[in-house]
């Protein structure tokens, strides 16, 4: 049973990292494979990977969106973000595609502060409307989050999610951003400001109630200037890395059958591969 991740460049994915360390646990006899497939050979791929031998395998840049299109069947997760991040093989040759990158976000949370978490979230402030955005924003409003606030740099895609739910989600400006943070339980980071090579978020966290929990989707570093000064600041802070980590446990489960777990011996050697800069 063979298992893949598909984008375009491929060289920098950690899944391999995290599926085969599975593979291995649970003794499967298969293989975790990255492939580079160009925009253009995208239809070929999806319509034969079961050919080849894949049971499914992850989709990441440039690809989910019209891997999505390609699945024939799909979940109701993936419906609403129009974009996938799993497929899978079905019987008569149907290909399914999931999105788990919102649960993954929502079990990162909950390893990290405990379950139960979000009945402390009464206001949630989602920085970013991107890919990551509206997965972590879906989340949220799956949880039962009663409002959320969006803020990006382009106000049309913040104004584009309150369709998630227009009785809950509020898109607000750029420049409102430090003084809608007031009151909110509950602050992510979803763009790529903090990554390594990126400016930081510039944004003041004085505002934020002592309860507070503050989470990056970033993970390139671990721990990013957003997180360190919510710390210096004495909040609570959930990093990316989680996410990721939790975002592959159902997408192994669809494939394999078992449910592997994110233990802190996995936790520690994507951690280490980071650390190293790969
Ligand atoms: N932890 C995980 O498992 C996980 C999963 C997915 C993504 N991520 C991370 O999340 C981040 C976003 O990924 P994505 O897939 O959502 O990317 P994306 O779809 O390209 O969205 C990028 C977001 O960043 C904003 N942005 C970029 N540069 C900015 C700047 N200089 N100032 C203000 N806003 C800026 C964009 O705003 P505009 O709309 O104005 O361009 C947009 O909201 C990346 O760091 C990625 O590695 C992590």
């Amino acid at each position: 049973m063979n298992a893949f991740v598909i984008g375009h460049p491929i060289a920098h994915s950690r899944s391999p990292l995290i599926h085969g360390h599975w593979l291995r646990e649970h003794g499967i006899a298969g293989a975790y494979r990255r492939i580079d497939v160009p925009p253009g050979e995208l239809a070929d791929f999806v319509s034969g990977f079961a050919r080849q031998g894949y049971v499914g395998g992850n989709v990441t840049v440039p690809h989910k969106e019209k891997a999505f299109e390609l699945a024939s069947r799909r979940t109701a997760r993936a419906e609403r973000l129009g974009a996938v991040n799993v497929l899978k093989a079905l019987p008569g040759g149907e290909v399914w595609g999931d999105n788990t990158d919102g649960v993954g976000f929502a079990d990162s949370i909950g390893e990290a502060i405990g379950p139960g978490w979000e009945r402390e979230v009464s206001v949630a402030v989602v920085v970013g409307a991107g890919g990551a955005a509206r997965a972590i924003v879906g989340a949220l409003l799956d949880l039962g989050i009663p409002r959320v606030r969006i803020a990006n740099r382009t106000p049309g895609r913040a104004a584009d999610l309150v369709r998630f739910d227009p009785a809950r989600v509020e898109p607000i400006g750029w420049d409102e951003l430090p003084l809608a943070v007031e009151g909110a339980d509950l602050l992510v980071n979803t763009t790529t400001l903090g990554m390594k090579g990126q400016p930081a978020l510039d944004l003041a966290l004085d505002r934020l109630p002592e309860g507070a929990v503050v989470a990056d989707a970033v993970y390139v570093p671990l721990e990013t200037p957003l997180l360190e000064a919510a710390k210096r600041r004495g909040l609570r802070t959930v990093g990316g890395l989680g996410m990721l980590l939790h975002q592959a446990v159902p997408a192994f489960e669809s494939w394999f059958g078992v449910r592997p777990r994110v233990t802190p011996e996995l936790r520690s050697l994507i951690e280490a591969d980071v650390e190293a800069g790969r």
